[in-house]
């Protein structure tokens, strides 16, 4: 039996050491790779493209060991749920899927595993071990290569496997992916994160920031190229430090001038940190094509004041430099950006100066959240004398105010020609399929089959706050709004 459990103060922890970047780590035995034969397994994933990711990985190792996937939970003879920390209602939906599976279990013979960011928190852990002794095993996000022994011992042994380790972490290079889209893919270029805003898990759950050798990057985008792929986004949750803790002097400006020769149709990259934001990077993005004309640029809060509790190290002002060369220096690109409101002690006049920066940035679309207090996290400490009901008429305030933004610029298409990647059916209008613009704008284009995976000329029909209508158009060069 194993029982590594996570510990806050471990995970705090960032040493000098230099990071280890394993090639082979990944290996299955004979008897490993007959495991799941004749088993379906289930995989329900939460939370943000590294976690997506991550799950194409599990799925990739579930396949070698003969795994088939099925996504009807009743079916499974393995159910893995891959979960997400960063607020409380993502626990929330966690506990809600465990409810249906706890039940299901009572009825049939089913290995039941967590992992993901979740398994990472000490509160948690605690609570599988007191609550959900049925789930049979537990992994952290620094153990999914180890995903095969863990199942193994949890078809032999009958006591609850725990396997969370609370390091800094490696970076494993030979771990298989198995990708959900055919022609867009998402390519890690660093793990966890140094910058420890005050509200944010993330540095707790994915460890010190461990950046990929750019000639192993560079190799995955070129096999993915051979591969038929199209578009490549570049992962990571604070892309802009790349490179920052290997010393070869390379940065992400040399990273996105190297992938962006490879060749591929596009190239983006999420997320980016003001912080980090330099002008090599500015110069790159405007000088490539393929590098596309979209940012996802955080600002968290609009007041300096509230800003520097986050410990975002930025003020409104340098944040709206930094916004204002970019719109200037990238011709024709669409900024969004994360905000939450609702930190504590956030006033009127610090959410009013929010608005404020919404009002001069109007961002192409926003993700917007309410402040949600993480065990272990120093916001989770701070005073927090704003009710509720505020908080959420906040939120609404705001996301009015993003919602409009989102439409006058969407407006802004209509009629114009606009290159479109087609990825899939539609799942709202039939007889079209659905792609995105260089700018990352959703359109149903009225197409068939023969189009997806293409790279096609789309005249926007019309237009709304979420999505746009659009048809093919033969012209050579796409006029750029
Ligand atoms: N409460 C609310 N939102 C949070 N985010 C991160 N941590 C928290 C938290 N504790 C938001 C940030 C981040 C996005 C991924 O999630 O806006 O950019
Ligand atoms: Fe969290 Fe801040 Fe790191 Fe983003 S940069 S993952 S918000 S600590």
């Amino acid at each position: 039996m194993t029982v590594n459990i996570p510990s806050l103060t471990e995970a705090r922890k960032r040493t000098n050491n230099k990071v280890l970047i394993k090639k082979n780590a990944y290996q299955l035995t004979e008897q490993q790779k007959k495991i799941g034969l004749n088993k379906k397994y289930y995989l329900k994933t939460y939370g943000c493209q590294m976690n997506e990711h991550d799950s194409e990985n599990m799925k990739a190792i579930l396949n070698d060991m003969s795994f088939q996937e099925t996504d009807n939970l009743e079916e499974a003879d393995l159910i893995i749920l891959n979960t997400c920390a960063i607020r409380e209602n993502a626990h929330n939906k966690v506990f809600g899927l465990l409810g249906r599976v706890k039940h299901l279990k009572q009825t049939k013979d089913v290995l039941v595993g967590f992992g993901g960011c979740m398994a990472q928190e000490e509160v948690i852990i605690d609570e599988i071990i007191h609550k959900y002794k049925w789930i049979d095993f537990v992994f952290g996000t620094h153990n999914i290569v180890n995903l095969p022994n863990l199942i193994e011992k949890a078809y032999h042994n009958k006591k609850q496997e725990i396997e969370v380790f609370s390091c800094e972490g490696e970076v494993i290079e030979n771990i298989p992916v198995k990708r959900d889209n055919k022609y867009k893919a998402w390519v890690n270029i660093m793990y966890g994160c140094d910058k420890f805003c005050t509200y944010c898990i993330v540095p707790y759950t994915r460890g010190k920031q461990r950046s990929r050798l750019p000639e192993d990057i560079i190799s995955e985008v070129g096999d993915l190229i051979k591969d038929g792929y199209q578009e490549v986004t570049l992962l990571g949750q604070n892309v802009n430090a790349y490179g920052k803790d290997l010393d070869i002097n390379y940065t992400m400006a040399n990273l996105l001038e190297d992938v962006a020769k490879t060749g591929i149709n596009r190239i983006r990259f999420v997320t980016s940190h003001p912080w980090d934001f330099n002008d090599d990077m500015i110069d790159i993005i405007s000088k490539y094509d393929n590098i596309m004309p979209y940012i996802h640029l955080p600002i968290q809060s609009g007041s300096s004041r509230i800003l520097k509790l986050m410990g975002r190290r930025y003020t409104k002002e340098e944040y709206l430099t930094l916004f204002k060369k970019l719109k200037e220096k990238i011709p024709n690109v669409a900024i969004t950006t994360d905000i939450i409101v609702g930190f504590p002690g956030e006033t009127e006049k610090d959410f009013q100066d929010t608005l404020d920066v919404v009002d001069i940035c109007k961002y192409d679309s926003a993700f917007t959240f309410i402040f949600s207090p993480r065990v272990g996290t120093p916001a989770s400490k701070m005073e927090d004398n704003v009710f509720l009901e505020e908080k959420e008429e906040r939120l609404q305030r705001l996301n009015q105010l993003i919602n409009q933004y989102s439409k006058e610029n969407n407006d802004k298409y209509l009629n114009k020609i606009v290159p479109v990647l087609l990825e899939d059916y539609s799942s709202k209008k039939k007889d079209c399929l659905k792609g995105y613009t260089d700018t990352m704008k959703l359109v149903n284009v009225k197409a068939d089959s023969r189009y997806l995976g293409k790279i096609v000329n789309v005249k926007i029909t019309s237009v709304k706050t979420w999505s746009m209508d659009g048809e093919i158009v033969n012209c050579e060069n796409y006029v750029k709004n």
